[in-house]
C-alpha cells in the first residue's frame, strides 16, 4: 500500500541548449527515443507494454492526453494569480542535495522568473517551485487538483497517487536525482527530461541547462 508522487510541472518554456552553440544538435532537440502513446491504453496492456510488475519499469510518453477544462481555466497564469497570488508556496534550490527550502509568495516568485532567463549557473542559487506545498496541507492547491484527473495506473503496489503542482521559467528545473513511479504531465508551455540508467557526470550544484550546454556532449 505505497503511494506514488505524480509531479504535474507546468514551465513556460525549458531552454536547454544553445543551438548556435551546437549547432549538431538542432536535430537532437526534436527527437526523443522514448515510447510513445496517443491515448490511455489499458492496465493489461500498459503492464505488458512497460513492465509495471518491477519498479524497474520502462519509460513511456502519453501525448495529446486530454485536460480537465476546469483545471486547465484555474491554473491560467493571471487566474491562478488573482486567485492565489498572496497565498505563500514552497520553493527549494535546484541542486541534487541539500535542497534549501523558502517561502515566498506566489505573486513574487511569478515575478522573479518573468525577470530574465536564469541568472545563476548554479542550481543551489536558483529558486523552483518544485512541490511538497501539498504535504504542508495547502487547502488552495488541494482545491484547484480536485478537477485535476491523474492518468489510470496502478504502477506494481503504487497505486493510489499523491499530486504536486509547480511552475516555472525559462530553463528552470531540476538536476538529475533517482525517482521511484511517477507520472509527469505538462499543462503549458514545454520541458525536457533527461533520462540516464548509469548516472551522468553532472555537477549536483549547477542547473541542469549548465549541465546541458557545458558536460552533456563531454562524458
Ligand atoms: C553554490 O555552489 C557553488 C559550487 O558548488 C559554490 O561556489 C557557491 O558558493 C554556492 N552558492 C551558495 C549560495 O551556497
Ligand atoms: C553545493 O552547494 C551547497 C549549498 O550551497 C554547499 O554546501 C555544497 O558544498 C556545494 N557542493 C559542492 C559539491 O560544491
Amino acid at each position: 500500500m505505497y503511494k506514488y508522487s505524480i509531479f504535474i510541472i507546468h514551465i513556460i518554456f525549458f531552454v536547454i541548449v544553445s543551438t548556435k552553440l551546437y549547432p549538431e544538435d538542432i536535430y537532437s532537440l526534436e527527437t526523443c527515443n522514448i515510447p510513445e502513446e496517443f491515448s490511455y491504453i489499458n492496465q493489461n496492456e500498459f503492464n505488458n507494454r512497460y513492465g509495471s510488475e518491477k519498479y524497474l519499469a520502462k519509460p513511456v510518453v502519453f501525448r495529446q492526453i486530454p485536460i480537465d477544462k476546469q483545471f486547465l481555466n484555474l491554473i491560467q497564469l493571471d487566474s491562478i494569480l488573482r486567485r492565489y497570488g498572496n497565498k505563500y508556496i514552497t520553493v527549494t534550490t535546484a541542486n541534487t542535495y541539500s535542497y534549501k527550502k523558502q517561502y515566498i509568495k506566489l505573486n513574487d516568485y511569478i515575478s522573479l522568473q518573468k525577470e530574465s532567463p536564469v541568472k545563476s549557473k548554479w542550481g543551489n542559487e536558483t529558486l523552483y517551485w518544485f512541490g511538497d506545498d501539498l504535504l504542508n496541507d495547502q487547502k488552495w492547491l488541494h482545491q484547484m487538483l480536485r478537477y485535476y484527473k491523474p492518468p489510470p495506473y496502478a504502477v506494481g503496489d503504487f497505486f493510489e497517487p499523491s499530486l504536486n503542482f509547480g511552475m516555472g521559467g525559462t530553463g528552470t528545473g531540476v538536476p538529475f536525482h533517482f525517482h521511484g513511479p511517477g507520472f509527469q504531465q505538462m499543462i503549458v508551455g514545454r520541458k525536457r527530461w533527461y533520462l540516464s540508467v548509469e548516472k551522468p557526470f553532472f555537477d549536483p550544484n549547477e542547473t541542469t541547462t549548465e549541465w546541458a550546454i557545458e558536460k552533456r556532449f563531454k562524458q
